[in-house]
């Protein structure tokens, strides 16, 4: 359950964007009241409402209110410009929704879907109170430091290709890091993940509801670790950030817009060209350090081990077994320590 109802998010995201279109000066209590429809003391309390989710402003209701930095929040209106002509570009009723805290990006998308929003809106939260990562684990989803972002797709195609956005999802990832730190190279682990120094930085979670032979509605959800400084010890070892990998502070706002660009590229050629299927699995391939060659044990499939060979041309993962060759369709793969 969000913990901000939607309607005050919406109240807190026009304070913040009024502080920052008047970024040099001080705004009194009685101009946000007034420009907001609401009272000067319930200013007050949005203002210490945006204290508590952690942006930074100055001042009282005596004195007014000014920001003292620029946040970097996933706010719609950061992003508007940049996608025009994208998928997610502002037109026929579709929206980017943000919240500061939600439950799951991934249960709200879903349930907007259900209820016929249109393709290509987003869901965005600064802060996630109960994200899901894929087999039923849980996504880490601290305030303010990743980005954490879901997308409905409506493909006219059949619930068997649903894998393949899947694939393509990652690939846009990886673009999206690279246009921005370009002194990055992601590394891809079949189906979702994506690594950094051998840990994983980013995840992706497709959820589908669908007809035997047509999918009704996709929602890809993705995690990104930005800026995260450390991370829960029992995560400690296997996850890092752009941050850690760096050194330095990368802008939510950049990558978001670059991710949500490169996803529309991808998308659009899976839907639109009769030859991006092969062309997503072999740029798979080509990312991936793990997919091909690599002494892999499934974490289910009661503990399948094998050499990867590859995927067939569904997406599945190919491993070559003691008893033979296996495509497995589902899972999560541990690279072996000592791979070939
Ligand atoms: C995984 O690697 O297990 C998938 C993680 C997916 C996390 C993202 S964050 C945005 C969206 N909302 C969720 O609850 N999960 C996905």
């Amino acid at each position: 359950m969000p913990s901000v109802h939607p309607a005050t998010d919406v109240r807190l995201g026009r304070i913040v964007r009024l502080l920052m279109d008047n970024a040099t000066v001080v705004v009194s209590g009685t101009k946000i009241a007034a420009e907001i429809g609401t009272s000067r003391s319930e200013v007050w309390r949005l203002v210490q409402q945006l204290r508590g989710l952690g942006v930074d402003v100055a001042g009282h209701p005596a004195t007014g209110y000014q920001l003292r930095a620029v946040p970097d929040l996933l706010l719609p209106e950061m992003m508007a410009t940049s996608l025009r002509g994208t998928i997610f570009g502002a037109h026929a009723g579709k929206q980017i929704h943000h919240y500061y805290k939600i439950g799951s990006t991934n249960s709200e998308a879903m349930s907007w879907a259900a209820e016929g929003a249109p393709e290509g809106s987003v869901f965005l939260a600064e802060e996630q109170l109960a994200g899901r990562g894929r087999g039923g684990h849980t996504w880490h989803s601290a305030r303010l430091t990743g980005i954490y972002c879901s997308v409905i797709l409506r493909p006219a195609l059949p619930p068997s290709d649903a894998l393949i956005f899947s694939l393509a999802a990652g690939l846009a990832v990886r673009a999206a890091v690279a246009e921005v730190a370009p002194q990055l190279q992601p590394d891809l682990k079949w189906p979702n993940d994506l690594l950094l120094s051998g840990k994983k930085f980013c995840g992706i979670l497709t959820e589908m509801h669908a007809e035997v032979t047509r999918v009704r509605h996709l929602v890809v959800g993705i995690g990104i670790n930005v800026n995260q400084v450390k991370f829960p010890a029992e995560l400690r070892d296997v996850a890092t950030s752009l941050r850690i990998e760096t050194g330095t502070e990368w802008s939510r706002v950049e990558l978001l817009a670059a991710l949500l660009k490169s996803l529309d590229r991808e998308y659009r050629q899976v839907v639109d060209s009769p030859g991006a299927r092969a062309a997503i699995l072999r740029r798979f391939e080509e990312s991936s350090s793990s997919v091909r060659g690599r002494s892999v044990t499934m974490e289910e499939n009661a503990g399948l081990a094998g050499v990867t060979e590859g995927l067939d041309d569904r997406g599945f993962l190919r491993v070559r077994t003691a008893e033979g060759l296996t495509t497995v369709v589902s899972g999560t793969v541990r690279i072996d320590a000592a791979g070939h």
